[in-house]
Order: structure tokens, then sequence, then C-alpha cells
């Protein structure tokens, strides 16, 4: 166990800036620190530094050969990770940088070798975050994050989800709040020259993609389970609630006939859907996730992380559309689901 030193920011332009140095002074050293980003909650070391990234796997659990994202305040510190950036990479990287969208490239070996997990690629993200772009500009090198949960258990959109998976494994969280896209980045290959392939949907959606370089590709792992992704992380249980989770389709009313039915068995039934569907639902606990697509996203892995096995025996949740933020909602949940009706 060590001491996690925890920075809840204010208002306070001055006390922030001090907190955001003490946190980069940390990361500058070698230790690991968690801090908000326009996503999730990120757990950050130093890119280039072996044995600092070696933490990162270990307070999270994470298997060894599941690459890290390196992140940087820049284009140009983007541009000196890579030994390739494809015409197509270069027109995504204008339109949506910062934001929520990573670039696997070429690496040109600046980034510690365990970052790729072995690869010959990078990921690179610059966010779209106050707190982590005056971090990264405080510490100015790459810091390498992946989400700062424990590995398998849904992402942290709050510096409390961080300190229940992370707390005393970890040197500092910064807290700065609830994220705002709720989902992780959508992830694209560029290391084609025929473009782009997305690896994970997320913030960006393919439609956003497809307006500034027409055609994308789509993993064909991420329609069929059967296929192999060629993203290593994501051949990977994911996002896993710690009681089991039923998702259904339908209307509010076939989605009550469920929840009657596991209620006939004694399960104790806990409930995720959209503010609209909630209102007609009745169960032990029912909590209303948002009105649209985009909020329902911000609520999804806290709504998973409040059921606990202590009052809760399954949850049950309502599928959403897959259009837009939709597609990596679903992504998400059919990896954390253990059944789907
Ligand atoms: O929004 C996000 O992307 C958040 C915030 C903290 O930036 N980060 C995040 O990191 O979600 P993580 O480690 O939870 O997910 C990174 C994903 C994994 O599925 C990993 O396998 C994939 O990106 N990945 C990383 N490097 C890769 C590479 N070189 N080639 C293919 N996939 C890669
Ligand atoms: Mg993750």
């Amino acid at each position: 166990m060590i001491s996690t030193k925890r920075w809840n920011l204010t208002d306070d332009a001055n006390k922030n800036k001090q907190a955001i140095h003490e946190a980069a002074d940390l990361i500058k050293e070698g230790s690991i620190v968690a801090f908000p980003t326009e996503t999730v909650y990120g757990l950050g070391a130093d890119a280039t530094n072996e044995m600092a990234v070696k933490k990162i796997f270990t307070a999270k659990g994470r298997p060894q050969d599941n690459p890290l994202i390196a992140h940087v305040a820049t284009t140009n510190q983007l541009r000196k990770l890579v030994s390739h950036l494809p015409g197509y990479a270069e027109q995504l990287i204008a339109a949506f940088t910062p934001g929520p969208i990573t670039f696997v490239l070429p690496s040109n070996g600046t980034c510690a070798s365990n970052v790729s997990a072995g690869l010959q690629t990078v990921a690179i993200r610059i966010p779209d975050h106050p707190v982590a772009q005056q971090l990264l500009i405080a510490c100015d090198i790459p810091i390498a994050a992946p989400s700062a949960n424990t590995s398998g258990k849904p992402s942290p959109t709050t510096a409390d989800h961080v300190a229940e998976d992370l707390s005393g494994k970890i040197a500092g969280l910064i807290d700065g709040g609830k994220t705002g896209v709720g989902m992780e980045s959508t992830v694209i290959d560029c290391t084609q020259d025929t473009g782009p392939i997305i690896l994970r949907p997320g913030g960006i959606t393919k439609e956003q993609l497809e307006k500034v370089v027409g055609t994308v590709t789509v993993d064909p792992a991420l329609a069929d389970s059967h296929e192999q992704p060629i993203s290593p992380g994501l051949k990977y249980k994911h996002y896993a609630p710690e009681v089991p989770l039923l998702l259904v389709e339908g209307t509010a009313e076939n989605i009550q006939e469920i929840i009657d039915r596991e209620q006939g068995k004694s399960l104790r039934i806990g409930v995720l859907a959209s503010t609209e569907t909630a209102k007609n639902l009745d169960a032990e606990k029912v909590i209303p996730l948002g009105k649209n697509l985009n909020e329902i996203a911000t609520n999804v892995y806290s709504g998973l992380r409040t059921f606990t096995k202590k009052d809760i025996d399954l949850i049950i949740c309502e599928t959403f559309p897959e259009s837009g933020i939709g597609q990596a909602i679903m992504n998400r949940l059919r990896k954390a689901a253990t059944e789907t009706v």
C-alpha cells in the first residue's frame, strides 16, 4: 500500500495550478497519478519511462499484452512519437483534436516499449479537458494512460470511482469532477495507406469521421464476437459490474415482464433505463440514465457501479439505439452483459 494524495480542484485557480504542478512532479519522478479527461479518468505515467509504465499494469491488474494510449498536448508532440502519418490521419487530426479520439500509428520508438505492449504501433490521443491539458503541459512529456479502473471493471467517470478501485495503489488522484463524454475515446487504426479502421467506437462517431475522409472501415470483430479483434485489449471481458447484467430489448412493458419474471425467482433487481422508460418501471431500484443518448453515455458506468452484491442480485438494462454515441454505449453494454434477451 502507498498513500494516495488527492487534490480536489475548486474555483481557486492558483491552488489548482499548485495541485497540477505537484501531480506533474510525481509523474516526472516515475510515479503514477490519476486525472480527469473529457471521456473517463486516466491513470498516467511518464510514457518514456518503462518502470513507471510498468506500475500502471500492476496497479490495474492489466494483462501485459494490452497496450496503452500515449497522451500529448499538441499535434507537434504527436508527430514526435510516430514514424509516418498518412494524409487522411492528418485530416482527422485537424478535424477532431483535441478530442475523444485515439490514433494508432507506426511508432518511432520514443515511447517505452511496454506502452505498445511490444507492437510496432503506438496509440496517441490529444485530450480536450483543461486539467488533462494543463497536466500534459506541466509534464512536457507524453503520458501513458489507460482508464483509471481495476482491469475488467467499468471505467471511472468520477474521482470516487477511481478511489474505489485504486486507492493505496497510486501516488495521486486529481479530482476534477464528473467527466463529460462518459465513454472512452474512439480508437482508429491509421497504419494502412488505404484509410482508417475503427477499432473501438467512442466519443467521435463513424458518421463524423466519414464527413472528413469518406469511407471508414469498422473492425469486423465489433459486429461479430467470433472474430479476433485487431486491438489487443478488446478480446478481454470488460466493463463488468459486480453483479450479472441482462440486456433487454423492447418496450417498457417487455422490460417489466422480465423484471417480474426474475423477481419471481426471489432476485433483487436493479434497473438501468432511459428517463422516459424508467418512469414506467417498477423494481427494487430503478436508475434513470438520461433523456437522450449523450446524457445516457455520461451515466452508464456510474449506473453499473451503483449496484453491488449487498443489495442487488441482477441488473436489467434497456438496450439503446445504435446511432451516434449509441454505438459506443451498446458496444460497452454488450461486453459487460452476461446475457441479452
Ligand atoms: O478515452 C480514452 O481513450 C481513455 C482516456 C483515459 O484517455 N483511455 C482508455 O484507455 O480508454 P484504455 O487503456 O482503457 O483503452 C485503450 C484501448 C485498448 O482497447 C487497447 O487495446 C487499445 O486502446 N490500444 C492501445 N494501443 C494500441 C495499439 N498500438 N494498437 C491497437 N490498439 C491499441
Ligand atoms: Mg479501459
